[in-house]
């Protein structure tokens, strides 16, 4: 194991993601924010610089238990005060367990901006997975606002409420495509480069793990390629009893990893696509090219872009729950309203799986269980932003008398620190 060190600095940008100009937040130049690749058991440090110059940020590391770190959570205003622009916080954990993870701002609705990655943790040389593959990718899925988040957050503390709406695009791997017609090429413009398709180029024959992360602010997704079977094999860094499927359901805050096997006509490119799924869709599906090598990555399918599938009512609405520092066994769910004496009798109290962030379906429940084992202050909340801005969270304080000496750069915000003695 080994200490890799990153320096981060964080800063508005203009990005044309999906073809349409909007104000990002960027690492060190790049929105989606670098995937950070590890081996289990070694040490991250993080440096993370504002310069938003008039806004705070925090950083979340999603999936990441933070044993023995809890102030390295990042959660503004639980784990820590918010860093402040121009200030440098230094965040220290060790990523114990392999699998897919995340990391994105938990300070007001930045995520929507953009600040987000992956976390991928592969096993130490030597041992290998329960799973055969040949070559690894990560895709981040996510969606997007033409609106700011300042405009968001504001509209959703007004009275009268105002509520975000839709988002306008589906990103894979922080590209989409906007419809510009009728807007002028300085606000988008179809021709630029940073909104061509994503492509994932593959070789004929050969099986690739794919890593998916949904950073969505609002939407749950269906993820499907073209023609292509996949195996499900790991869910938020647990492996899971292998299963085949055509197309994958994955809610805010969820990552899973599905094994694809080149083994297609290779003469052509095939489309991977996302759509809106538990909302009646208002966006059109996210597209990206499954690019058979040697044909050109950017040579489209030649079959039609899959269209939107129909979802009729939206009464009701999906809520993806995660819990902070932990990962939980998910007992039972069901519909209507929870009755313990009755619905007891459903959980799965031999083999359920276990997860870190999990739907919580319209009118209906979900029973959760785990261990209060990892002293700290843990966030629990439903991973749609707009509605963890307007409250939807608790805080579970577990253990506090167990917690470490608190970093000094914990307490208190800006100069208020020097006020503290730990
Ligand atoms: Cu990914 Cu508290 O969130
Ligand atoms: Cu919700």
């Amino acid at each position: 194991a080994i200490e890799r060190h990153y320096t981060w600095e964080v800063t508005y940008q203009y990005k044309s993601l999906d073809c349409y100009k909007k104000l990002a937040i960027a690492i060190n130049g790049l929105t989606p924010g670098p995937t950070i690749s590890a081996v289990q058991g070694d040490t991250i440090v993080v440096d993370v610089i504002n310069n938003l110059l008039m806004e705070n940020v925090a950083i979340h590391w999603h999936g990441i238990r933070q044993r023995g770190t809890p102030w390295s959570d990042g959660t503004d205003g639980v784990t820590q005060c918010a860093i402040m622009p121009g200030e440098t916080y230094s965040y220290t954990f060790v990523v114990d367990r392999p699998g897919t993870y995340m990391y994105h701002s938990h300070y007001g609705m930045q995520r929507e901006s953009g600040l987000y990655g992956m976390i991928n943790v592969s096993l130490p040389v030597g041992v290998s997975e329960p799973f055969n593959y040949d070559l690894d990718r990560g895709i981040i899925l996510s969606d997007w606002y033409h609106r700011t988040a300042y405009e968001q957050s504001t509209g959703l503390s007004s009275i009268p409420f105002d509520w975000i709406g839709e988002p306008q695009s589906l990103l894979i791997s922080g590209r989409g495509n906007y419809n510009c017609s009728g807007l002028a090429p300085s606000v988008c413009n179809s021709t630029n480069p940073q909104c061509s398709p994503s492509s994932l180029t593959v070789i004929s024959g050969k099986t690739y793990r794919l890593r998916l992360a949904s950073l969505t602010s609002l939407s749950s997704l269906s993820f499907q390629i073209e023609d292509h079977e996949m195996t499900v094999v790991e869910a938020d860094g647990q492996y899971v009893e292998p299963f085949v499927t055509k197309n994958l359901f994955i809610y805010s805050g969820e990552t899973y990893s599905v094994l694809v096997t080149a083994n297609q006509d290779p003469s052509r490119n095939y489309w991977t696509s996302i759509n809106v799924v538990s909302r009646k869709p208002k966006t059109p599906n996210g597209l990206a090219i499954f690019n058979y090598y040697p044909n050109h990555f950017l040579k489209l399918p030649p079959t039609n872009p899959p269209n939107a599938n129909s979802m009729t009512a939206n009464v009701s609405e999906a809520h993806p729950w995660h819990l902070h520092g932990h990962d939980f066994w998910v007992l039972g769910y069901g519909e209507g309203k929870f009755n313990l004496s009755r619905d007891i009798e459903k959980y799965n109290l031999v083999d359920p799986i276990m997860k870190n962030t999990v739907p919580l379906h319209p009118y209906g429940w979900t029973a959760l269980r785990f261990q209060a084992d990892n002293p700290g202050v843990w966030l629990f909340h439903c991973h749609i932003e707009a509605h963890l801005l307007l409250g939807m969270l608790v805080v579970f304080e577990s253990g506090m008398e167990q917690v470490g000496n608190i970093p000094k750069a914990n307490y208190g915000c800006g100069k208020t620190k020097d006020l503290f003695k730990p």
